[in-house]
């Protein structure tokens, strides 16, 4: 298993080029499923979640290209997917394929709206909380299908096709709404869906699906109007830059010290999460290549944050703030109101020095002077990636363990923060 070795102590200057999303990809990656036609994706990120789940869609007979190197290209640059879901072969995601990622539950959407049945795998994936998919049947029962639980699977029907209807999500759920979307857009007449997400995922899949010829209003908002059409056709879509990934090289920086442009990433999609990073003492500045984070040798203030579904502060950069927090001149309080469990980074930044006290969905920091290397445990792709931070300002050396959490979701990470002059190698192997 791959390690990864971090020297703390060296500030970040240069550039960093934000991959695409790998939450938009995935769902787009899904999406192909809902046409004969080929769909092509651009800047598809370059993370193992993408491979993983193209060997499901094979499984379900997609079939796929990559496209090569061409002239000039930077060699790591994202790379174009071309998906063709011509006939779907098999309408089960077996156990073994859709345990390892969770999003993959999410091809019951188009399973069940193109070929009126889908048995799916209840999912497995990242342990943070218990993570149901309860909303997401909720939207296939209310569109028509029939839906039974059976030896670990749901199994879904519609034999006359789903039928749009009025969706409304007690609670704002990312993996619902795109499920409502692709479904909806299948079935026959208006589906109202009310209390969405509004996340800048659910936006690129809400375009995407327009391209394709999906006749869905409100892209943006929180009530969408979809009234279906027969048949989609392909389309050609460039995945939105991945603002996760650049909310935690800004907090990097911002832990580390030094002058980073993120090169792509959009300030509209980062909403509070730049404020907060401004409260805390990063200098923030948006120009045409994207957001330049800055932090001098001022030290960093305590900030309040609880997560929220967007434009609040997103959960999945959770992890990353409560490591800049750990060596912030104060207490602060990091609330988490969207998965229960969310926390498993807390008894690894323990390891470097780091003060949290949890109660309950709330974790308590006190800030420390000095954080020490030592090596850690990687346990989800975001805790993974808040061990790095805390490291990259850590006295000495930190090897975090089991990287395969973090290559899930984070393309070349080593590579990004090393050209920035982080002293970061991957360890290779098993020992
Ligand atoms: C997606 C993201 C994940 C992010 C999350 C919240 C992908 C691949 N993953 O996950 O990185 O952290 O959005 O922004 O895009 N819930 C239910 N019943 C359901 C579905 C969800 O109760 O059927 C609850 C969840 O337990 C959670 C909340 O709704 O408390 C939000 O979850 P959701 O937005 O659905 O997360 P995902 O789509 O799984």
């Amino acid at each position: 298993m791959d390690r990864i070795r971090i020297v703390g102590g060296h500030a970040l200057e240069g550039t960093i080029a934000i991959s695409g999303a790998k939450n938009a990809a995935l769902p787009l990656m899904i999406a192909s499923m809902l046409t004969r036609d080929t769909l092509t994706l651009e800047n598809i990120p370059r993370v193992a979640d993408v491979g993983m789940l193209l060997q499901i869609l094979s499984h379900h007979g997609v079939d796929y290209s990559v496209d090569g190197r061409r002239p000039g290209d930077d060699p790591h640059a994202s790379r174009t997917l071309h998906l063709t879901a011509r006939d779907i072969v098999d309408t089960t995601a077996p156990y073994d394929l859709v345990a390892k990622m969770r999003a993959s539950f999410w091809v019951i959407a188009p399973l069940v709206a193109r070929m009126g049945e889908a048995r799916v795998s209840l999912p497995g994936g990242c342990a943070i909380g218990t993570r149901p998919v309860d909303l997401l049947l909720m939207v296939l029962e209310r569109l028509g299908a029939e839906i039974e639980i059976e030896s670990g699977y749901v199994r879904a029907t519609a034999r006359n096709g789903l039928v749009g209807a009025e969706i409304h999500f007690p609670k704002v759920t990312v993996g619902g709404t795109h499920t409502a979307l692709m479904a909806a857009s299948l079935a026959k007449g208006h589906t109202l869906i009310t209390n969405a997400a509004c996340e800048p995922e659910v936006t690129d899949v809400a375009d995407c699906l327009i391209k394709m010829g999906a006749k869905i209003k409100g892209v943006g908002q929180s009530t969408l109007e979809v009234e279906g059409v027969g048949s989609l056709s392909g389309a050609t879509h460039s995945v939105v830059p991945d603002r996760i990934e650049a909310g935690t090289y800004a907090m990097a920086v911002a832990m580390a010290g030094g002058d980073v442009l993120l090169e792509r990433a959009s300030p509209d999609h980062l909403g509070s999460a730049l404020e907060v990073l401004g409260q805390a003492g990063a200098a923030i500045t948006i120009n045409n290549e994207g957001i330049r984070v800055r932090r001098n040798g001022a030290g960093i203030s305590p900030v309040d944050v609880e997560t929220a579904p967007f434009p609040g502060f997103p959960t999945d950069l959770q992890a990353q703030f409560m490591a800049l927090m750990t060596k912030a001149k104060g207490n602060s309080r990091i609330t988490e109101t969207i998965f229960e469990n969310r926390f498993m980074h807390v008894q690894e930044l323990a390891r470097l020095g780091a003060q949290i006290r949890l109660d309950g969905d709330v974790a308590y920091v006190k800030g420390v002077k000095e954080l020490q290397g030592a090596p850690v445990m990687a346990t989800d792709l975001r805790a993974s990636v808040s061990l790095v931070i805390a490291a990259l300002a850590a006295k000495g050396e930190t090897v975090v363990n089991r990287v395969y959490h973090l290559d899930r979701g984070f393309e070349r990470l080593e590579q990004k923060l090393g050209r920035c002059g982080a002293v970061v190698e991957r360890i290779s192997g098993s020992n």
